[in-house]
């Protein structure tokens, strides 16, 4: 055994496996019912793999082949693999929404790092929330962490054509309704969408997540877009093993790659590549964590005079795997390195400008060049003003040009329940002019802030022809949707944000250009109608809901537990025997 100075063991996991009494005979001799050696507890490292496995989770469900790969790496490398499984947050299936887990699985990644004898730990991330909640949970213990993504599915292909995932679900429904596309059509298209392992294809949350852990220096270049059956994939899962055991020699943490350096990298990144609004709500919490000084209205600042230069959908054309064949993540930061700081760190040791040194883009249809953007904004509009006090967010690549300066009459939804009751009532007294607005979306409200922003148009207005309206809540909406929406309006309505005194046929006024969003109503008025206004009770009044409930934060926070900000380190517990 290998111990290191004053006589503490060299590595944390030697506190568990370095001694000869009966502390140490227990924590080994178990271990060794699976048929490991004498020398896996020697003192090389231990390395964790967070696993994210799931079969409700469809995107990481190829996770138990990917892991094999990331072991053969951190064996080659000298290193003991352990893997372990984390609370798995499934986009398509967890109800209320996948985000009210966010914060549990991030406790969940952070006590089973914390509690157990590890030395670094491996990150499988893909599906949307899986990514910001275990960053987030091995953020606040700061042991050398990499981050391996599962990779986006093959593009979808029906009928001859791509398609995305999620995007040309909203669309093609759409489409449905407004009779332009047969329900056999609709139904067929399910099985040509998703058709290989991975998750979403299109630039939504999970292929965006991907591209902020891979710029914010956390994973392996090239992490984000290689497909998940791509060989590509598993190489990289291998040397990220390889890469893991030397940054425990290195002690590589977090929170050394994690600076406020890394999080403007990410937010000039996430406007080159039009991604999703919900990395605002992950990079704020994953930013406290850390203790990095981030605001909601730095992602304005920094981001809104990037251009959007990847063509992928919901803002373009194209999808992950085009990407991945133009070069991917390196190539598009290789476009704006001019907007980066080049001498932030990452995870295999070396600088963003050093990694950037020999990259080539293969294809400027897909990855354009800065004088052929795809959108001259590709960043994320903060806007405030007496119905956002404390903000709300537009993605303007997704908006149409012409309704993000717009003045409309209120039609507001108290919940999503009342939107899908009323929605297609021919006598709903609505019109393409009128803002669409919904409450009881929020953080406390749904509880877990849905992706229902991206309200469906009225099936009366889609007859018309018309495929976009102006909507105001305070929920997200999936990384993958499109439209001139605007979301996380802070406070929520549930915490007594202004949108909950809103009324049908106030005015409101959505001014982009000016970041401002307006609810047209008097102060008097507005003080009237707060004192007649009660708070609706939690969801549960006892369990995770509950404490999820009486501790959220707001949107323009990062939506993490009260407590949960900062890094708490990964001190040697007290012994448990
Ligand atoms: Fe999992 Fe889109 S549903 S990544
Ligand atoms: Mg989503």
């Amino acid at each position: 055994m290998s111990d290191g100075e004053n006589g503490h063991p060299k590595r944390r996991s030697q506190a568990w496996f370095g001694g000869h009494d009966r502390d140490g005979f227990l924590h080994r001799s178990w271990m060794k019912n699976s048929g490991l050696p004498d020398d896996a507890f020697d003192g090389r490292p231990v390395i964790g793999i967070c696993n994210t496995f799931s079969e409700f989770t469809p995107c990481n469900a190829h996770f138990r082949g990917l892991v094999e790969h990331i072991k053969r790496g951190i064996l080659d490398a000298g290193g003991t693999p352990l893997e372990f499984p984390v609370f798995s947050c499934g986009e398509t299936l967890l109800r209320p929404t996948a985000m009210l887990f966010r914060n549990l699985a991030a406790m969940d990644t952070e006590e089973a790092i914390r509690a157990n004898p590890m030395d670094g730990v491996v990150l499988m991330c893909g599906c949307d929330k899986t990514t910001p909640s275990l960053m987030m949970g091995a953020a606040s213990c700061d042991l050398p962490t990499l981050v391996v993504s599962g990779g986006p599915m093959l593009n979808g292909r029906f009928k001859g054509r791509q398609l995305g995932s999620g995007t040309d679900v909203w669309k093609f429904s759409e489409d449905v309704r407004a009779g332009k596309m047969s329900i056999d059509d609709f139904l067929a298209a399910e099985s040509g969408m998703h058709r290989s392992a991975g998750h979403c294809m299109t630039m939504g949350t999970a292929s965006t997540m991907a591209s902020m852990a891979e710029s914010l220096g956390m994973a392996l270049p090239g992490n984000a877009a290689f497909p998940a059956v791509d060989a590509h994939r598993n190489r990289l899962g291998r040397m990220s093993g390889r890469r893991i055991v030397e940054m425990v020699e290195e002690d590589l943490k977090p929170s050394k790659i994690l600076t406020r350096k890394a999080f403007e990298n990410a937010i000039r990144t996430n406007g080159a590549i039009g991604g999703s609004t919900n990395a605002v709500i992950h990079l704020l919490a994953l930013a406290r964590r850390v203790g990095v000084d981030m605001h909601l209205s730095d992602w304005d600042k920094l981001g809104h005079d990037v251009p959007c230069l990847v063509d992928l959908m919901p803002s373009g054309r194209f999808l992950m795997e085009d990407f991945c064949y133009a070069g991917g993540l390196p190539a598009l930061m290789k476009q704006i390195e001019d907007l980066l700081h080049t001498d932030a760190l990452t995870v295999n040791g070396h600088t963003v400008g050093e990694n950037l040194a020999d990259v080539e883009c293969f294809d400027h249809e897909v990855i354009r060049k800065r004088d052929n953007p795809v959108n001259e904004r590709g960043g994320i509009a903060v806007l405030k003003g007496n119905l956002a006090p404390d903000g709300a967010v537009l993605k303007p690549s997704a908006a149409t040009a012409e309704l993000m300066n717009h003045r409309g009459r209120a039609v507001v939804f108290e919940s999503i329940e009342d939107f899908k009751a009323r929605v297609d009532d021919p006598d709903l007294d609505i019109d393409e002019t009128c803002v669409m607005v919904l409450k009881g979306a929020g953080p406390k409200g749904y509880p877990g802030m849905a992706e229902v922003g991206n309200m469906p148009l009225p099936t009366k207005i889609l007859e018309k022809g018309v495929r976009d309206m102006v909507r105001v809540s305070d929920a997200r909406m999936s990384g993958t949707a499109f439209g001139t929406v605007v979301l996380h309006v802070s406070p929520e309505s549930a915490a007594g944000g202004p949108l909950a005194l809103v009324e049908n046929g106030d005015m409101i006024e959505l001014d982009v250009d000016n970041r401002r969003l307006h609810l047209d109503v008097d102060d008097a008025e507005l003080e009237a109608r707060r004192k007649r206004w009660t708070a609706p009770p939690p969801a549960m009044d006892s369990g995770y809901q509950k404490l999820y409930f009486d501790h959220v934060q707001q949107a323009d926070l990062g939506a993490d537990l009260d407590f949960l900000g900062g890094c708490r380190g990964a001190a040697i517990p007290r012994e448990n025997h």
